[in-house]
C-alpha cells in the first residue's frame, strides 16, 4: 500500500479528517533504516493509523553541525514507510513548519543543557520545538522515539508531563547490527576504518554492562578503558562524554546506588557525531 503523501498543512488536514481510531505518529527526519523501521512496526502494532513525518529540523542543528549534509533519502523512505503498511507520510517543507521565524519556542531548562545538550547547545530546545509543531499538527494518540536517543526520549517524555500534551510516549529498544554499532542514519557518512573505530563506543556500552556487580565506579572505569584505547586508534575517536546518569533526569549517579541507570557516551569519529547508550540496573529493581 503506497501512503498518502502529505507536504502542507491542508494535506495533513484532509489525511487526517478520515482517520478513525488511535493514531500513532513516528516523527524522524528520514534516512530511514532497520532502526526506524522498527519504530513504525511498534506503532502500527499499538494503532490503527500510523503517519510517519519526515523533516529536518534545522533548529535542533547548531553551526558548524551537519544540516546541509544531514542524508536526504526521500524516495527510498517513502518505498519503506509503504512496506511498512505506513498510512500517511508527513514531509512538511522549512516554509511550512516554519513559515516565520519562530519567536516562541520550547525551553528544554536545565536537563536540557546536560551531558548531550552541554555539548550542543540549543539542540534540545530546537527538537523538543519541532516535537511539540508535530505533535499539534498531527494530533496523534501516541508517538513513538528510539532508546537510541535515550535523553531525547527523556525530554520528550519531562515536556509531555510538565506541559500536560495528551500524547503517549513510547519508547522502542535500540536497535544494533551483528557486531554491535547502534544503527543511525549518520553511520553512512563513516568510511570502513572510521566504523571500525566507531564500535568502540557499544564495546564500551557492555565492558560497562558486565562490570555493574562492582558499583558506578566499575562500570565508568570498565567503558572508559575500552574509549581511551580507541582514543590512540587510527582514525581515533574523539570522546565528548562518558556518563552514568539517572534515566528520569539525565543527572550523574554518583557511587554507591541502587537503582537504574543509563550508561551514555558520545564521540566524533572523523567528522562523524555518535552517540549510544546502555540502560542498566543497580541492585534488584523495585516493585511497583
Ligand atoms: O530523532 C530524530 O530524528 C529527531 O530528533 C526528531 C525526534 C524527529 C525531531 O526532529
Amino acid at each position: 500500500m503506497t501512503p498518502v503523501i502529505a507536504e502542507t498543512r491542508a494535506e495533513l488536514a484532509a489525511a487526517r479528517a478520515g482517520v478513525r481510531g488511535t493514531l500513532a505518529l513516528v516523527p524522524t527526519m528520514g534516512a530511514l533504516h532497520e532502526g526506524h523501521r522498527s519504530l513504525i512496526r511498534e506503532a502500527r502494532r499499538r494503532a490503527d493509523t500510523v503517519v510517519v513525518s519526515v523533516f529536518v529540523n534545522p533548529l535542533q542543528f547548531g553551526p558548524g553541525e551537519d544540516f546541509d549534509r544531514y542524508p536526504r533519502t526521500f524516495a527510498e523512505d517513502v518505498e519503506a514507510c509503504a512496506a511498512e503498511g505506513v498510512d500517511i507520510v508527513f514531509a512538511p517543507g522549512r516554509e511550512v513548519m516554519y513559515p516565520e521565524e519562530p519567536q516562541v519556542t520550547v525551553k528544554s531548562g536545565p536537563m536540557g543543557e546536560r551531558v548531550e545538550g552541554a555539548t550542543r547547545p540549543g539542540h534540545f530546545d530546537g527538537m523538543l520545538t519541532v516535537v511539540l509543531k508535530l505533535f499539534l499538527l498531527v494530533r496523534p494518540d501516541l508517538a513513538v522515539f528510539g532508546e537510541k536517543d535515550a535523553q531525547q526520549l527523556a525530554m520528550i517524555r519531562r515536556m509531555v508531563a510538565d506541559l500536560n500534551v495528551p500524547v503517549e510516549i513510547v519508547g522502542a529498544p535500540t536497535v544494533r547490527e551483528a557486531d554491535g554499532l547502534a544503527l543511525s542514519s549518520r553511520n553512512r557518512y563513516l568510511s570502513a576504518d572510521e566504523r571500525g573505530t566507531a564500535l568502540a563506543l557499544s564495546r564500551a556500552l557492555r565492558a560497562g554492562a558486565d562490570a555493574v556487580a562492582g558499583g558506578p565506579d566499575a562500570v565508568v572505569d570498565a567503558a572508559r578503558a575500552v574509549l581511551d584505547k580507541a582514543a590512540s586508534a587510527e582514525p581515533p575517536l574523539h570522546l565528548d562524554y562518558l556518563v552514568l546518569v539517572d534515566p528520569g533526569t539525565f543527572t550523574e549517579i554518583p557511587g554507591p546506588y541502587e537503582g537504574p541507570a543509563v550508561l551514555a557516551v558520545a564521540g566524533r569519529v572523523g567528522a562523524t557525531h555518535l552517540i549510544d547508550n546502555l540502560p542498566l540496573q543497580f541492585g534488584t529493581p523495585k516493585e511497583h
